[in-house]
């Protein structure tokens, strides 16, 4: 936070006129790209709440109004009449494939299923309790090692990339899983669709075949065309920045998948599914957990969003599809009342309308994965599949524009002044921390900023004669370790 002198600011030299850019819906932008060079002055502009920061001509979504739309179709005829794979062609490309060209894409997006056989050997690496967005993350990262990008990819390597991506997010998502379980991975098929193809590696076994039920095939599929794209958001923009110095495209997507695992963003959709549990096995009906989330105590997860503020118009379909599959015999999940509840309640309650908090994407989702039996940390996994195609059909705009540069923003410094170094021998304990928006010395003891490391790290890495143990470290470095 800056003071509201401006001390620190260069007073506006010039006064200036800005270009304003108006899109193809009409939504207008003040061009500030010259307001630095012009005047001295910076925008500040925290979680990017009135920023855009590029042009794109892949998904339109308009917040106030509940609208989105792929490359001008709108999301509800994509999810009522269209494929994942349709949508992923559409999202890439700019338009729906001819039969032919989706038959080729499709069948590239077979061929380009396996991972190389030597990554198998990665999952056995990690401990059987980790996370599967962290085997993801660390996979997808790992596929640049054994499928090398050329520096100036031609179209049909660009092609091969992305079918690469698309296909192996979802083969690496399922051996994931059953590395998880313990089982025997199992093998893409060339004779399965690419959302049958995912279940079966997920739930066949050697010992039993899985049976595909098309309705879950359908949700699933919904599912995954409703995560495709959704323009901007915090991992498509990290996608866009990791991407902008032209780093290797699968550390770039990898890029991705991290920014997603957040609660706050694709991680929302197993928080739900944690909450409505937590409603149900409490005896709640909802009410208590609504007066949780008012007073601050808790956060309904799968609501409120950044951009709508109105109905997620994603959300929508994942409440009928939510009705239309638990409605199947056997299917009810006494979650799906709770959830239902929770809407109802939070949408006559004076805190929620206020501040335009409505259900978004994830508030149902969760309910979807779990009727098809998909475990809840594979949710986010599930979310990353879907939105690949996006992440990589922004990333191919980005490389595509001319006029694209390294993403680079300013900041508005509000640490301390210039000051002479400090002898070791002549300090006194004190540490700088910064408290609002003033910067002040505090007394070392008082701080909780200074890391802590465990007795048995330091041991361990000097053991391995990796870290030189300085003499005055001897004396102070008790069980509870010490301020590194
Ligand atoms: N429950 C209770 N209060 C909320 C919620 C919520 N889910 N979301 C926002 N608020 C309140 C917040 O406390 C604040 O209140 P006040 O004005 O009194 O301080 C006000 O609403 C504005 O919230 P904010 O956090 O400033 O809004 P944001 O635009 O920075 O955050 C959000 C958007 C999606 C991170 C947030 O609404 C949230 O945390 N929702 C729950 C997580 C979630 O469902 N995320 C998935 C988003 S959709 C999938 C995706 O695209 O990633």
């Amino acid at each position: 936070m800056t003071t509201p002198q401006e001390t620190h600011t260069p007073a506006p030299t010039a006064s200036v006129t800005l270009p304003v850019l108006t899109g193809s819906e009409g939504e207008k932008a003040l061009d500030i790209s010259r307001l630095r060079k012009e005047t001295g002055l910076v925008t500040l502009d925290e979680g990017y709440m009135n920023t855009a920061s590029c042009r794109s001509g892949i998904t339109y979504l308009d917040g106030e109004r509940g609208i989105l739309r792929y490359r001008g179709y709108p999301i509800e005829q994509l999810a009522a009449k269209s494929r994942f794979v349709e949508v992923a062609y559409l999202l890439m490309y700019g338009e729906l494939p001819t039969k032919r060209e989706l038959n080729d894409f499709s069948g590239l997006l077979n061929n380009s299923s396996l991972i190389h056989e030597d990554m198998r050997h990665f999952f056995t690496a990690f401990p059987n309790h980790a996370h599967p967005m962290a085997i993801l993350t660390t996979m997808v990262a790992s596929l640049s090692s054994f499928y090398p990008v050329p520096e100036k990819p031609t179209d049909e390597e660009e092609k091969q990339i992305i079918a690469n991506l698309v296909s192996q997010m979802r083969t690496i998502a399922a051996f994931s899983y059953k590395k998880f379980i313990g089982e025997p991975m199992i093998y893409p098929s060339y004779r399965l669709r690419f959302v049958e193809n995912f279940l079966n590696m997920m739930f066949s076994s050697p010992v039993q075949n899985y049976q595909q039920d098309p309705d879950i095939v359908k949700a699933i599929d919904t599912f995954l065309i409703l995560h495709a794209d959704h323009e901007q958001n915090c991992s498509t923009s990290a996608v866009r920045l990791a991407g902008s110095s032209e780093a290797n495209i699968y550390a770039v997507i990898s890029a991705g998948v991290s920014a997603l695992w957040g609660r706050l963003h694709g991680g929302a959709n197993q928080a739900v599914i944690s909450t409505l549990d937590e409603i149900l096995s409490s005896g709640d009906d909802g009410r208590r957990f609504i007066e949780d989330a008012k007073s601050g105590k808790a956060r309904l997860m799968g609501f409120g969003h950044r951009v709508y503020k109105t109905f997620d118009p994603r959300a929508k379909i994942m409440k009928e599809l939510c009705h239309k599959l638990l409605s199947k015999p056997g299917m009810s999940d006494p979650m799906f009342d709770i959830a239902m509840r929770l809407e109802e309640a939070a949408l006559s309650d004076e805190y929620f309308l206020s501040r335009n908090l409505y259900p978004n994407v994830d508030f149902y989702s969760g309910l979807i994965l779990k009727a098809a039996g998909i475990p809840f940390n594979m949710f986010t996994v599930l979310f990353a599949i879907g939105r690949t195609p996006g992440w990589l059909a922004h990333w191919r705009e980005m490389r595509h524009d001319a006029g694209a540069r390294i993403a680079r923003p300013r900041q508005i410094y509000v640490g301390p002044p210039e000051r002479a170094y400090t002898a070791l021998s002549e300090r006194s304990g004190t540490i700088v921390r910064r408290e609002s928006d003033t910067v002040r010395l505090v007394p070392l003891a008082d701080t909780p900023i200074g890391i802590v490391k465990p007795k048995r790290f330091v041991e361990t890495t000097r053991a391995a004669g990796m870290v030189p143990m300085p003499p005055e470290e001897a004396s102070t470095s008790g069980d509870s370790g010490h301020i590194a």
